[in-house]
């Protein structure tokens, strides 16, 4: 991804600023001063601006790329914020929040933007917090997955937006189903014995000849391939719940609990946002709409199943396909509210933003390494008792998300001896535990040298 990144990035730079240059002579932008958060809506041009806007505020801690074009060619782009842009630092967790991958569910999208211009801002002015965070995170933000639909959306005349214009994409595919289904692969793994984790591994080819993936999904299945995050979250509307995996029933009803074995770290997680939220985690909030089934949630949180089925999913896509935990956040009960509400929904959603970004740092993390110091990629990190391995990095770097408890991690990477630790894991923040692993080869030449040297000593004992 980096590749692509960059090999865009310069040109990328340049249409960004020609889309500015233009757009800064429309009236209502004149009035802005750089750091404003504007609480109103961005359509495509508007959306480049205000992260133009950003970068250029605050150009040594962010970075726009794009992962991709829309159906109908709009970028896929994204803003990096992070203390050495367009790098992956060793050993520093990276972060994604993506919206508006229904085209409708506008505020996730809106929010995105804010939360790039706060966290610069907040930065400038030496917030610790946000000091802190930026400089021990690679924060990726996508305000857009699906700009086709939000222009379908937004160009309806009025206040009141239709229920489902502009949910798709430009193909009429629903994104949020068109990922490759690996619950089912996993659910049957879980039958007849078989990986819980990486399913994509000899897959992966496949995607850019599926014919039935949108442009939007091959995208961001790269993305979330060929970056190692940790954590995301993905940003939609309708009702208000953060919602966790599995999105998918193992029996194919219509609602049922599906625990993932990352279960307890999942709802520590979805709490982590929604408890900052004051309507989403309100007990005595009416469901949004009268016919709602809300019973499964809990604290404003929701096992994606328990509530309603969800095949193809990105949420589990990601969690199946690579190392990163994703939750699905329902951010209010309107889809596209009138703008006034906009700041609103910003205040109630800032603290949820900025505290589900920092669990990043949770669980352990660190190196897995030979005896000579170099990095092992793709070793496999194990937790006893919960079923879903993850997989260190390029430099061996690895993370792992955890609840607070005591934990025994087996490491292991082909043609190694694996190692054990026991590990006790606080709330925060994560612990620090390298691997040092031991080649087996070098084990069979040391073994041989052992051997040798017993031979050489017995036989001068024995004296022949
Ligand atoms: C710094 O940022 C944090 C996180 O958003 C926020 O809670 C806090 O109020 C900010 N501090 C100041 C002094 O504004
Ligand atoms: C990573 O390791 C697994 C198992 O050890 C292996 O099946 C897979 O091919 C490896 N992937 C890469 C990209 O090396
Ligand atoms: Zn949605």
């Amino acid at each position: 991804m980096s590749g692509i990144g960059s090999s865009l990035g310069l040109s990328l730079v340049v249409l960004l600023l020609l889309g500015c240059s233009t757009s800064l002579t429309r009236g209502r932008r004149l009035s802005r001063e750089p750091g404003d958060i504007s609480f109103e809506y961005h359509r495509y041009p508007e959306l480049r601006d205000a992260l133009v806007s950003v970068w250029l505020q605050c150009p040594s801690i962010s970075r726009i790329y794009t992962v991709g074009r829309s159906f109908e060619g709009r970028e896929l782009l994204v803003i990096e914020i992070s203390d050495n842009p367009g790098e992956h630092e060793p050993g520093e967790p990276e972060f994604k929040y993506v919206g508006n991958m229904h085209g409708n569910e506008a505020v996730g999208r809106e929010l995105l933007i804010y939360l790039a211009q706060y966290l610069c801002n907040e930065y400038q002015r030496e917030n610790e917090t946000i000091v802190n965070l930026i400089h021990n995170t690679r924060i990726h933000i996508m305000p857009s997955l699906n700009p086709d639909g939000f222009e379908k959306a937004a160009q309806q005349p009025g206040e009141i937006k239709d229920w489902f214009v502009g949910r798709s994409n430009a193909q009429s595919i629903d994104l949020n189903r068109n990922f490759p289904d690996l619950d089912r692969i996993v659910y049957l793994n879980e039958r007849e014995g078989g990986t819980n984790n990486h399913l994509m591994q000899n897959l992966k080819k496949s995607v850019d000849e599926n014919t039935k993936l949108a442009p939007e999904t091959v995208a961001v299945i790269h993305w979330i391939m060929d970056i190692p995050f940790v954590l995301s979250a993905n940003l939609h509307g309708g009702d208000i719940v953060a919602n966790y995996p599995y999105d998918k029933t193992r029996s194919g009803s219509a609602h049922e609990y599906s625990a993932c074995p990352d279960d307890s770290i999942f709802k520590s997680l979805a709490r982590a946002y929604s408890s900052l939220n004051p309507t989403m985690s309100d007990p005595d909030r009416k469901p949004c709409r009268k016919s709602d089934d809300d019973t499964s949630f809990i604290d404003g949180t929701t096992n994606g199943a328990a509530w309603y089925s969800v095949p193809g999913g990105m949420q589990d896509f990601n969690y199946l396909s690579s190392n990163c935990f994703e939750i699905t956040v329902e951010l209010g009960c309107d889809k596209f509210p009138q703008e006034e509400k906009l700041k609103s929904y910003w205040e109630e959603n800032k603290d949820s933003l900025v505290n589900y970004l920092t669990q990043v740092h949770r669980g352990i993390t660190g190196f897995v390494k030979d005896h000579h110091g170099f990095p092992i990629a793709n070793a496999t990190i194990s937790v006893d008792g919960i079923d879903h391995d993850v997989t260190s990095a390029k430099d061996g770097d690895y993370w792992r998300l955890l609840t607070p408890g005591n934990y025994k991690i087996t490491v292991s990477a082909p043609g190694y001896l694996a190692v054990v630790k026991k590990v006790a894991v606080p709330y925060s923040p994560a612990v620090k535990v390298d691997f040092d692993l031991e080649s087996l080869t070098e084990r069979k030449e040391e073994e041989k040298e052992e051997m040798m040297e017993w031979w050489k000593m017995m036989s001068q004992t024995l004296n022949f």
